[in-house]
This record gives structure tokens, sequence and C-alpha cells, in this order.
């Protein structure tokens, strides 16, 4: 079998093995700031309309989003990022292409999320000489979440394009290749 996505996209951003175990040593200080975190991300979604209307949508939703945060959070020290984190996360996308949730707000959240953890590590490791690679590390394993969640989007709406044209994937993509030149 060929090199699976996630190993591939692993190697590609050189996560070492040095940066899983950084990664891993982590967990309690994620585990610590997760409440704060998860308070601060809700309040954001609050400010705008389109995340405000999906978050309230169903009652109960953000007091359950709130644990679903925390865990995935705290997931991000897993240390091994194999196959399993990567079907973890990609369902996770999956669950946001059913809610109906562009993926601008995916990007931006998480963009909000680095902006929450980065005087987090500051304050942390404040006099750990491994400082500023614990936080590339992070850097490395958010991008592989996101890229994880972004593809979810790709491959739902090429799904949706080819159910309602009727085209076979194998069409689709030498139309694509051929506009392309
Ligand atoms: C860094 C970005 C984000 C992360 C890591 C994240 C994480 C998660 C997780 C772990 C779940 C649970 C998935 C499951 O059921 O297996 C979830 C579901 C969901 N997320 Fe997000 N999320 C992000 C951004 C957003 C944003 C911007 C919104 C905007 C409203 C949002 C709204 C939702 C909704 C509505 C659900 C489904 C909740 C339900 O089942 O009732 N998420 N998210």
């Amino acid at each position: 079998m060929g090199e699976t996505f996630i190993e591939e996209m692993k190697r590609m951003s050189r996560l070492s093995e040095a940066e899983r175990q950084l990664l891993a040593e982590m967990k309690p200080v994620l585990e610590k700031h997760a409440p704060q975190i998860v308070e601060a991300f809700y309040a954001q979604l609050e400010q705008f309309d389109r995340t405000r209307d999906i978050l309230h949508a169903q009652p109960g939703r953000i007091e359950r989003l709130k644990g679903h945060l925390a865990r995935w959070l705290i997931r991000l020290a897993d240390g091994q990022y194999g196959e399993d984190y990567h079907q973890e996360r990609y369902r996770i996308g999956h669950r946001h292409v059913e809610v109906g949730l562009e993926p601008r707000f995916v990007i931006g959240a998480m963009s909000f999320c680095r902006t929450m953890i980065a005087p987090i590590i500051e304050q942390e490791y404040a006099n750990d000489p491994q400082k500023d690679a614990r936080r590339l590390a992070l850097d490395k394993i958010m991008d592989l979440d996101l890229n994880i969640m972004l593809q979810s989007y790709d491959d739902k709406r090429i799904q949706q394009f080819l159910e309602v044209t009727g085209f076979s994937k194998e069409l689709f993509e030498n139309m694509i290749a051929g506009a392309a030149g």
C-alpha cells in the first residue's frame, strides 16, 4: 500500500519524532488551559452572525460543543498522529460540512486558537529552552488538522457534484485537468 494521507503530510511538514515527543509532553498544559480556551472560542463565535446562528440552531449545542472542543484541544498532544487520529479529525471536518459551515470560519477559528495558545506557551514554558520548538510543533499539528478538515469539504463537494451530474470521478478529473491546460 502507498503512503497514507497523514503519513505523507507529516513527512512534508517534517514533523519529527522529537517534535511528537514535545507535543505529547504538553498534554497537561493543554488540559489545564482547555476550559479557558474553550470559553474564549465560543465567545468569539458569538461575535459573527453566521457562526452565532449555527451555534444557536439547536438547544444545548454550545454546551455539547464545549466538551468536544476541549477533547479536540487535548488530543493535539496525541504524540502519534496515526490513522485513528486522521479518521477522528476527518470526521470532525465532515460534521462541519453537514451543518453547512463555510470553510473560512474553520480557518478563522483555527487562527483564533493559535492566538489563544501562543501566550499560554510563552507563560508555561518561559524558562524552557524548547519553548520555540514546542510552538512550532504545535503549529505543525494545527496545520495538519486544518489540512484534514479542509479535505472533508473538498471530498464532500466533489461527491455532491458527481451525484447531481451523474459524472464519473474520472471524467470530472479529466475535465479539470483539460480546463487547466
Ligand atoms: C478550529 C476550528 C474548529 C474545531 C477544532 C472544531 C471542533 C469540533 C468538534 C470536535 C466537533 C464534534 C464533531 C463530532 O460530532 O464528531 C464539532 C462539531 C461542530 N462544530 Fe466545530 N470546530 C471548529 C470550528 C467551528 C466553527 C467556526 C463553528 C461555527 C459555528 C463550529 C460549529 C460546529 C457545529 C455546529 C458542530 C456540530 C454540533 C452538533 O453535533 O450539534 N465549529 N466541532
